[in-house]
């Protein structure tokens, strides 16, 4: 019953092998990576031309089960994460209710496994129901599985609360996961604070907003010890922060996301919601910070910050809208047209940002196309050119700001446990 996936650029960064050649699988396990005769394997892939990665890892996805499914649930954010190339995400826990007991990771992590075909991690919420005031039962909850801890959608905004957390996660070897955002400084805030806001007639978030609380993160979580993954990092002045931290040797790490790497607030065609989100798009000489940094590996991780809503919530003004942008189906695009063809990562490094660096952070056996590893592989077209669609998106979520876009890249096959989960052309509604 194996696999062959036969003739493509094979792109471990685990074993750093670049390479034109052959990956067979089996029982769930990639059993070769090297050159195999055709006669041995019950289904061909042909991959040639394609990049072949390890699975990719989103560690940033918001799937709105329990609670508001008619944004998204565990089976739609599954499949659009299958087809996005996606074989395991990080669901952040600010859900309806909030994921903070263990009861509810479990309820995440078991409807995943019925219903998603890629594998979907919980992170847990840091305070209960992200209030702010107390602390989550987050032993609780690691207990059930969390593979990190995150009040995504807001910061923790008492400091001593928060260092009580991270020391709890400290003890378990788990990361932190930061919404670098001031409560306070952002006010009612839709786009950032520049030319745009003022042309707009619309309240600005100015980047201090995020500076000051990723500078404040830094300090307590070198005080704790613990790892920390600054989240959606949007600012010059962040990834300064993230370079010069490195520096000294302490353990922190960041992920930027491709709208903040491809738009600024230039960018943004009038007062139309789908492109606001948060962080917001940033000035020009923020997106090339964003974009040097990812050249430079200051910036360890690309994550989509996938935040479906309706299309009703997105009609109308910003100044109403929920913040977010659909992200698991234009990630790849993205990075191959306005980072890998420009010359600013190689294919290496976007495997080493998609999927590699995504399982050291949170302590998974993955991002690996060694020999007897889990047969998680995505394979890409980097060649073909074609224009987003957003009526084509197996989300529910079609809230994006890349309608029209033309790109180049796809992914062609998408392979969880030994499974082929994504195939183009394959499912409904594509291409
Ligand atoms: O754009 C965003 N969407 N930023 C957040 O902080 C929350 C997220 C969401 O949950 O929609
Ligand atoms: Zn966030
Ligand atoms: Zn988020």
């Amino acid at each position: 019953m194996g696999i062959l996936i036969k003739g493509g650029r094979v792109i471990d960064p685990d074993t750093k092998l670049d390479e034109v050649t052959d990956v067979y699988i089996e029982d769930g396990q990639i059993q070769k990576v090297g050159k195999m005769k055709q006669g041995e394997a019950d289904q061909v892939l042909d991959a040639k031309g394609c990049y072949v990665m390890p699975g990719l890892i989103d560690l940033h996805v918001h799937f709105r089960d329990p609670g508001q499914e008619e944004k998204e649930d565990i089976a739609s954010g599954g499949k659009a994460a299958a087809k996005g190339g996606f074989t395991t995400v990080l669901a952040m826990p600010n859900t309806h209710p909030v994921i903070d007991t263990a009861s509810r990771v479990n309820y995440v992590h078991h409807k995943a496994e019925e219903v998603s075909p890629i594998h979907v991690l919980q992170a847990g919420a840091i305070t209960k129901g992200q209030k702010g005031t107390e602390l989550a039962d987050i032993e609780e909850m690691i207990q059930a599985g969390i593979p990190a801890i995150s009040e995504d959608g807001k910061s923790v905004m008492n400091s001593q609360l928060y260092l009580d957390a991270m020391l709890i996660a400290k003890k378990h070897n788990i990361p932190v996961m930061a919404h670098c955002e001031d409560q306070m400084l952002v006010g009612s805030g839709c786009i950032n604070d520049d030319e745009k806001a003022a042309e707009l007639g619309l309240p600005g978030i100015s980047s201090m907003v995020e500076n000051i609380i990723v500078a404040r993160d830094i300090f307590l979580a070198q005080d704790a010890g613990v790892h920390l993954h600054l989240c959606h990092c949007s600012t010059k002045q962040s990834v300064h922060m993230l370079q010069m931290i490195k520096e000294t040797g302490c353990s922190v790490t960041g992920e930027v996301c491709p709208h903040h790497f491809t738009l600024c607030s230039e960018d943004i065609p009038g007062d139309n919601p789908n492109f606001k989100m948060n962080p917001p798009l940033r000035r020009q000489e923020d997106k090339e910070a964003l974009r040097k940094a990812l050249k430079e590996d200051v910036v360890d991780v690309i994550s989509t910050d996938h935040a479906p809503h309706t299309l009703k919530e997105k009609e109308g003004s910003m100044k109403n809208a929920p913040f977010g942008v659909v992200g698991l189906e234009t990630c790849v695009p993205l990075v191959i047209t306005e980072l890998v063809d420009k010359g600013i990562l190689t294919p290496m490094q976007m495997a080493e940002k998609m999927s590699w660096n995504p399982a050291q952070i949170l302590h998974l056996d993955k991002g690996s196309l060694r020999e007897g590893k889990a047969a998680d592989i995505t394979i890409i077209d980097p060649d073909v050119e074609y224009m987003i669609d957003a009526r084509t998106f197996v989300s529910k979520g079609k809230n994006t700001p890349f309608n029209g876009r033309k790109v180049k890249g796809r992914v062609t096959a998408t392979i969880c446990d030994g499974q082929i989960v994504y195939q183009a052309g394959q499912m409904e509604n594509d291409l």
